[in-house]
């Protein structure tokens, strides 16, 4: 029997993980610790909540005497740390909440799994770390380049993860998940974006000249892939977690556009991200010799999100109409059309 420490666990992945991890293991307990920032949302956990099995604390990664008393209530033997800020726009804009949840909470929750001796602790990182890869693609021994404020952190996060490892002997995973998508993405991510504006009939737009490249994988895979390294992997260890292909940003908004019926008139090029990574790719060679393997082809992961968005209205209406996300997407967007020069 597991105790899983969830933390994070309101958020996109982390409650994709939480139902998944419910559903494949019958006799493992699970507790979502979240601190409900903008992008933790306890209707991501709604069904979950009559189940036994499961538990919700809202509490910060940061604040050592809540995780620890959570940590002992609950008898916990494994953190899987999804907490962190993740939006790299907002990390352009207020980079210290970044430093603190992302760099200061994880060695928080480290230093609680060292001393009171958990059994795992896991690490969801990112392909960000690596920086872009202009070519090939990136292994784990390689090293770590960041050029935004929200990369670094995840990288600050998993060097004390790697610290605790060589330095204490607490036995540590590390997973550097690719772009996600799926059921219960804050629409402030580019595919949820996208499809909700699309079924409004409102602009999608397009950063810079819309080339860049993402490796987009069904979240459910993400899932797995965190699943298997838990159970397979070998502490001390990193992970790379994605499809191993890579898809350009107006490739992906057109293939969305047509499968919703709606006219590429829709999409508007606005001013770059700066600092904007043209492109991340994974070599993921290291974990399908634990096993994994995508199940989701990139156009079946969009399919399958498409068709959440459009069947969950309920979800993602109140976000967007709420005036934190019109405020989020007025200061973030607006002026920021690029008009096409008339010569
Ligand atoms: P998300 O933004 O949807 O959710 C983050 C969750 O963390 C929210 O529920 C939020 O309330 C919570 N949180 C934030 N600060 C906290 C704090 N100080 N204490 C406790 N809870 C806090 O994020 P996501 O997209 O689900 O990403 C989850 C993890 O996976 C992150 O660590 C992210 O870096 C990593 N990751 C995400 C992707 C992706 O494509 N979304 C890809 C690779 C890795
Ligand atoms: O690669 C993994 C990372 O993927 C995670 O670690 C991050 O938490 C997650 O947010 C995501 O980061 P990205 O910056 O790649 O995701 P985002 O959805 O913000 O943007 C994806 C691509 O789409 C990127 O090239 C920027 C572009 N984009 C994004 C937005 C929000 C647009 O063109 N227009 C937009 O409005």
């Amino acid at each position: 029997m597991r105790n899983l420490m969830i933390t994070g666990g309101a958020g996109f992945i982390g409650s994709n993980f939480a139902r998944y991890i419910l559903e494949r293991y019958n006799d493992y307990r699970v507790l979502v610790y979240d601190k409900l920032t903008y992008a933790g949302n306890l209707d991501n956990l709604k069904d979950l909540m009559p189940n036994p099995r499961f538990a919700f604390v809202q509490g910060d990664i940061c604040d050592a005497a809540k995780v620890r008393e959570a940590l002992e209530t609950h008898e916990i033997d494994t953190i899987v740390n999804f907490a962190a800020e993740t939006h790299v726009d907002r990390s352009l804009t207020d980079p210290g909440s970044f430093i603190m949840t992302d760099v200061y909470g994880t060695y928080v929750l480290l230093e609680a799994a060292r001393t009171l001796g958990l059994e795992r602790y896991h690490q969801v990182s990112t392909d960000e770390v690596y920086g872009q890869v202009l070519e090939g693609a990136a292994v784990e021994t390689d090293p770590i380049h960041t050029r935004s404020p929200y990369s670094a952190s995840k990288a600050g996060g998993d060097l004390m993860v790697l610290a605790y490892y060589a330095s204490f002997g607490l036995p540590v995973t590390i997973t550097r998940g690719s772009n996600s998508i799926g059921p219960y993405q804050y629409p402030e991510k580019v595919v949820p974006l996208f499809i909700t504006n699309a079924l409004d009939d409102l602009p999608l737009p397009i950063y810079g000249d819309g080339l860049q490249m993402r490796d987009y994988q069904y979240v459910l895979d993400h899932c797995e892939g965190i699943d298997i390294v838990l159970h397979r992997g070998v502490p001390g260890e990193v992970y790379n977690l994605g499809t191993g292909t890579e898809t350009q940003n107006i490739v992906m908004a057109r293939k969305l556009l047509a499968l919703l019926g709606k006219p590429e008139s829709l999409l508007q090029f606005v001013r770059d991200r700066p600092g904007h990574d043209r492109r991340y790719a994974l070599n993921i060679e290291k974990i399908k010799a634990l096993g994994w393997r995508p199940r989701h082809s990139f156009d079946e992961a969009l399919e399958k999100t498409v068709r959440w968005y459009v069947e969950n209205e309920w979800w993602w209406r109140p976000i967007k109409s709420g005036a934190r996300f019109q405020e989020y997407y007025r200061a973030h967007y607006h002026g920021r059309e690029v008009r096409p020069s008339s010569g």
